[in-house]
């Protein structure tokens, strides 16, 4: 991890423990709750959090929910009693919020979303800041039809369809029920829809753990007929990775690979033959999320949400690209 020294301060369990980064008075407070670290991306999204508060000059309190919503709601509260200037967070499941954001909308304190979306009633806050996870999901389907025509791709097992395996994300996170969203509509509109099928869809938690003990056990009950393997975010495709060399079998030849987000990782694996592609999701969301809080507290209006803007990559420019990632 990449924190400067003067931001280090992940809290620790269940208790929110935030840290405050500043201690002038005229700064603005802002209480911000992470999900976790269970990802590649999601490091990056914390360093450049913290980062972005840095140049933004206010106070950051930050909180780590260690992958549990009730740490979230805890963080909040806790935010809400220490009446910071705005809060700030990142809803690791759409739904389950309500409350907590009456609570800071009594308390007269505005929230802004980050990165993923969630259920419920608009007014409860301010503006939100994220990823289109849906387009995501459409963009990882196109790319493998294409990929599958222009490579005129038969299936393994010698049938009649090409066999895809979902790993999915967190149950019930926005980047997951996005992705499966929009990955089905690419799919079930594509005049290409006979060509696949799809074999077999389990989460794994957008961990590389997870990623790699879900694909041992579609490789134990289908391991001739997997042709392609759509993960829903990189740490997860690379876990897979080795758990698809470990059957003997040859990723991004035997088994096309696609994952999500385009952290470094996937790139290396892309330039040494082993993935395919990587749908981005982009993590560096600081600079405006801070922006958006300063118009905030200014009275200024902003928009209601603000999706950044994401690419595609593979295997044919990931060497090219690489040098210039800053995640
Ligand atoms: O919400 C964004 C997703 O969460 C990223 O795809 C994933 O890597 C992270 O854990």
């Amino acid at each position: 991890m990449k924190f400067s020294k003067s931001l280090i301060a992940l809290a620790v369990g269940a208790a929110i423990a935030a840290t405050s980064y500043a201690q002038a008075e005229d700064k603005i407070v802002v209480g911000f709750s992470q999900i976790g670290a269970e990802s590649e991306w999601r490091t990056a999204n914390t360093n450049d959090v913290m980062a972005a508060a840095e140049r933004a000059g206010v106070e950051l309190k930050f909180s780590d929910a260690q992958q549990k919503q009730e740490n979230q709601i805890k963080a909040i509260r806790s935010f809400i009693s220490q009446k910071v200037d705005i809060i700030g967070f990142v809803p690791i499941v759409e739904t389950g919020w309500d409350n907590v954001l009456r609570e800071a909308k009594r308390a007269k304190i505005p929230v802004v979303i980050m990165d993923r979306d969630l259920k419920t009633d608009p007014s409860l806050y301010t503006a939100k800041i994220g990823t289109d996870s849906v387009e995501e999901g459409r963009r990882a389907f196109r790319w493998i039809d294409e990929y599958v025509t222009k490579t005129e791709r038969t299936p393994r097992n010698g049938g009649d369809k090409l066999n895809i395996v979902i790993l999915e994300g967190t149950v019930g996170a926005s980047a997951a029920v996005g992705r499966s969203k929009g990955f089905n509509e690419a799919f079930n509109t594509s005049p290409n829809k006979d060509k696949y099928n799809i074999l077999a869809s389990q989460t794994g938690d957008f961990t590389r753990q997870k990623g790699q003990e879900v694909m041992e056990s579609f490789l134990k009950s289908y391991r001739d007929d997997i042709d392609i393997l759509f993960a829903q975010n990189d740490d997860m495709a690379l876990g897979a990775i080795q758990a698809i060399e470990a059957a003997g079998l040859k990723p991004a030849q035997d088994i096309i690979i696609v994952g999500a987000d385009a952290v470094k990782g996937m790139f290396q694996a892309m330039i040494d033959g082993k993935a395919n592609a990587t749908i981005e999701c982009n993590p560096l969301q600081g600079d405006l999320f801070f922006e958006t809080c300063k118009k905030i507290l200014a009275g200024e209006e902003v928009p209601k949400s603000v999706y950044v803007e994401e690419g595609v990559f593979d295997a044919s420019n990931a060497a090219e690209v690489f040098p210039t990632r800053k995640y």
